[in-house]
């Protein structure tokens, strides 16, 4: 089924025919991404790619997967933003919430722990810890090849896993998925005899969770990376056709672009389901690295309800009014808990006993969006049908298409991130890295 887009309280902020008249703005910024006229657009291979994709490669990537599969207990993912947060976004949507915890027999898969992500020692050497008698295999993933966080991990699991199984053994089990052609992880793959996998020149980091950055370790994870691919194959025609009245992903874009003109400076992205932070995590790469840009751009922030209620639930109601709210509600859950009856009721409960959790979940988003509408916060939602590939496909390919539209609405190329170098040099420095 597909996912759906819904303007709940917006007509309070935004009345119909002011959106109706962003309909010329919002289609020139559609036709300069897809006609690929606009700043950046040497990076825009992502709206393609769900129906251009290399098939052969593809298939490669499935027989990867196959032979991690079979011969190890854990697949380390070594790799930071774009080359992470897609893969870990998905295999926790995806997913049981204690995958990695899982017995082996119910998991049917490799533990899937992910590294390169911080420079934490703690955390690489707890991960260590967590290799102690395991076969494993590792998937370093970087499209420059030289990025500081995931080089130096690669480097230290490089040296354990020789340490185990020899070079030659150990060149077996890494799986590097970097440019095709530049970079010293490239370089480095060549030399040594890695199985090496693409990423496109016109993919940028938060755009390529559908190739082999986030697909290998996805299908490793069991998951039905072709069903995935799927969903985003026909988000993308639906974005690409539909009218802007019935188009998600225009529709979208007008909205939040609407509100920041109001002076809705801060965009929330809610959701009811523990399962669906990491995805909120690779949104905000998404939209902050596409955004926030010549001192401007919604600020991209996220909650995980109801937990977040008790914490954040105060400033949501009653602080400063710079805030709307976008909520992902996830339509059906597979897994569904029941409330007892109890005899005593000594916690006053048997209201409720005989009904589910979702609808005590259900309950409690109603409840928590008439209160943010009487507290002004403007606050529209994406239904999502259930929690499979298909429906992942259509979010990403969704999230990817308003991303790129609501960039050119704000006059910036979304498709580039120069601020993130800016650490860099001066880290370099301190670290006496040659030429700092
Ligand atoms: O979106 C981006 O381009 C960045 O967040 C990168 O993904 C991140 O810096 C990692 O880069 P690389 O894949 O070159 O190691």
């Amino acid at each position: 089924r597909q996912i759906e887009f819904e303007h709940l309280n917006l007509s309070k902020w935004i009345p119909d025919e002011e959106l109706k008249n962003f309909k010329s703005t919002v289609e020139h910024a559609r036709n300069t991404l897809v006609k690929r006229d606009g700043a950046g657009n040497d990076f825009t291979g992502w709206l393609n790619h769900p129906v251009a994709y290399d098939k052969e490669e593809f298939e490669r990537i499935l027989q990867a997967a196959e032979e991690i599969r079979q011969n190890s207990d854990v697949l380390l993912v070594v790799g930071i933003g774009g080359s992470y947060l897609g893969a870990r976004a998905a295999i926790e949507f995806l997913h049981h919430s204690f995958f990695n915890s899982l017995p082996d027999e119910k998991r049917k898969a490799p533990r899937i722990y992910f590294c390169g992500n911080s420079n934490s020692s703690k955390y690489l050497a707890d991960l260590e810890d967590m290799l102690e008698g395991c076969d494993f295999s590792v998937n370093v993933i970087s499209k420059s090849g030289t990025t500081t966080e995931s080089a130096v991990a690669f480097r230290i699991i490089k040296q354990k896993l020789e340490e185990k199984y020899g070079k030659k053994e150990a060149a077996k089990r890494v799986y590097a998925t970097t440019d095709k052609a530049n970079g010293a992880l490239k370089k480095m793959a060549d030399k040594e005899g890695y199985t090496c996998f693409v990423i496109p020149d016109d993919i940028g980091g938060r755009y390529s969770v559908l190739t082999a950055v986030g697909l290998l370790p996805i299908a490793v994870s069991g998951a039905d990376i072709k069903a995935l691919m799927q969903g985003a194959a026909d988000m993308r025609q639906r974005v690409l056709e539909a009218p802007y009245e019935e188009n998600p992903s225009l529709q979208y874009a007008a909205c939040r672009n609407l509100l920041l003109r109001k002076g809705k400076e801060i965009e929330l992205l809610a959701n009811y389901e523990p399962s669906l932070h990491y995805f909120s995590e690779w949104w905000k790469q998404l939209y902050g690295e596409s955004e926030g840009k010549n001192q401007r751009g919604l600020f991209p922030a996220s909650v995980d309800l109801t937990t977040d209620l008790h914490s954040m639930g105060q400033y949501i109601q009653d602080g400063a009014r710079i805030l709307f709210e976008t909520v992902l509600y996830v339509e059906e859950t597979e897994r569904n808990v029941f409330i007892p009856e109890a005899a005593e009721d000594l916690d006053g409960l048997n209201y409720l006993a005989g009904k589910s959790m979702e609808f005590v979940n259900h309950a409690a988003m109603e409840g928590t969006i008439l209160a943010h509408e009487t507290g002004n916060v403007p606050v529209m939602r994406i239904k999502l049908p259930k929690q499979d590939e298909y429906t992942l496909g259509q979010m990403f390919c969704f999230f990817w298409f308003a991303c790129g539209v609501s960039g050119y609405i704000g006059g910036i190329n979304p498709f580039d991130q120069p601020g993130v170098e800016s650490y860099k040099s001066n880290m370099f420095a301190l670290l006496g890295k040659p030429g700092f």
